[in-house]
């Protein structure tokens, strides 16, 4: 049974309270980030952590995240690096994940046996206190393995119910993309584009690589574990367009008499905010889903790097 609590400002500590007393007695805990839902459990504890990739079928060989509501992780880390000190001075809390070299407090499958783990500091309210009275959380998104990333209380409570203990239900995430994941444990290298862009981040360290998967490109590099698996799918086809051809692409479905849902972008923070929920909806009334392209840029690498991976097929 998954005791769901809605929670409001007038019940938010007491609700963090109990949340935390799941997560301390090795439960499993799904909570708002600014982000996306996570779904979480202690990340020193083994024992619960393995409970998290059976309650998402997540392959084990993809690491999670570990969130904290301090900026001091020399416990959970080797060391760390200049880059690093700057960039949680000025993005922290926030939607960037940082990749560094692991202390051994942390527990293997956290880490999938890799010798560095991803870090971040969430903005989010309910998530930052329920991290001060819990302890560090390892948490992957909410979602079933494959599906898109749950921004709302209702894309949890579909994937989630009667698989974990409890579950947050606190609206809408605001960003409504995962967080950045930045590897310093070598050459600073961007693993995953979220809100938190390349261009902000290349103001503080300067040039950083971008990882070939991001692009769509092969994946072979063990840098990179969780890009391997296609994300997001919906259970229909998904079809990426170059705007120019959008009309043109639609029409020649609709003649073929199918349902098409389409997307386009608009005002583009307000797109990452809505993307992975409107996919959810399109998906359960249309036989296609045709959705815009948008520029490499800013955010729009984000939201380009999400889109393809969601995609059956692209349209240049
Ligand atoms: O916004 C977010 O990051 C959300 C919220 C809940 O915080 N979490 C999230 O977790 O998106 P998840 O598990 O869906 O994505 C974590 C990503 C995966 O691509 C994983 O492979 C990568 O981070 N990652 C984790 N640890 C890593 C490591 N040690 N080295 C390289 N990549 C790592
Ligand atoms: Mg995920």
């Amino acid at each position: 049974m998954t005791e769901i609590i809605k929670v409001s400002v007038k019940n938010r500590k007491e609700s963090v309270v109990r949340a935390s007393e799941v997560i301390k007695s090795g439960g499993l805990v799904a909570f708002p980030t600014e982000t996306i839902y996570g779904l979480g459990a202690s990340a020193l504890n083994e024992k619960a952590v393995s409970k998290i990739f059976i309650a998402k079928g997540r392959p084990q060989d993809n690491p999670l995240i570990v969130h904290v509501a301090d900026k001091n992780i020399d416990a959970y880390v080797k060391e760390v690096p200049e880059n690093a000190k700057k960039l949680i001075a000025k993005f922290w809390p926030g939607p960037l994940t940082l990749v560094l070299k692991k202390s051994s407090i942390i527990p293997k499958n956290v880490t999938a046996g890799l010798d560095s783990v991803a870090i971040r500091m969430p903005l989010n309210k309910i998530a930052f206190a329920l991290i001060k009275e819990a302890g560090p959380i390892a948490a992957p998104s909410a979602n079933l393995s494959g599906k898109p990333s749950p921004t709302s209380e209702e894309h949890v409570i579909e994937d989630m119910n009667n698989r974990v203990d409890m579950i947050l239900a606190a609206g809408h995430c605001d960003v409504g993309l995962e967080s950045t994941v930045l590897s310093l444990v070598d050459k600073p290298i961007l693993l995953r584009p979220g809100r938190v862009t390349k261009e902000q981040i290349e103001k503080v360290i300067g040039p950083i690589s971008v990882h070939s998967s991001i692009y769509g490109g092969e994946v072979d590099s063990a840098a990179s574990p969780g890009m391997k698996y296609r994300h997001y799918a919906p259970e229909h086809q998904l079809i990426l367009v170059n705007p120019e051809k959008l009309d043109e692409v639609v029409g020649e479905y609709e003649k073929q008499g199918k349902k098409v849902g389409v997307l386009k972008i608009g005002n583009i923070i307000h797109f990452a905010k809505i993307m992975f929920e409107e996919i959810r909806e399109l998906d359960k009334v249309n036989d296609i889903i045709v959705v815009e392209a948008t520029k490499e840029t800013g955010l729009g690498m984000a939201i380009m790097n999400r889109l393809r991976k969601a995609s059956s097929k692209i349209i240049e």
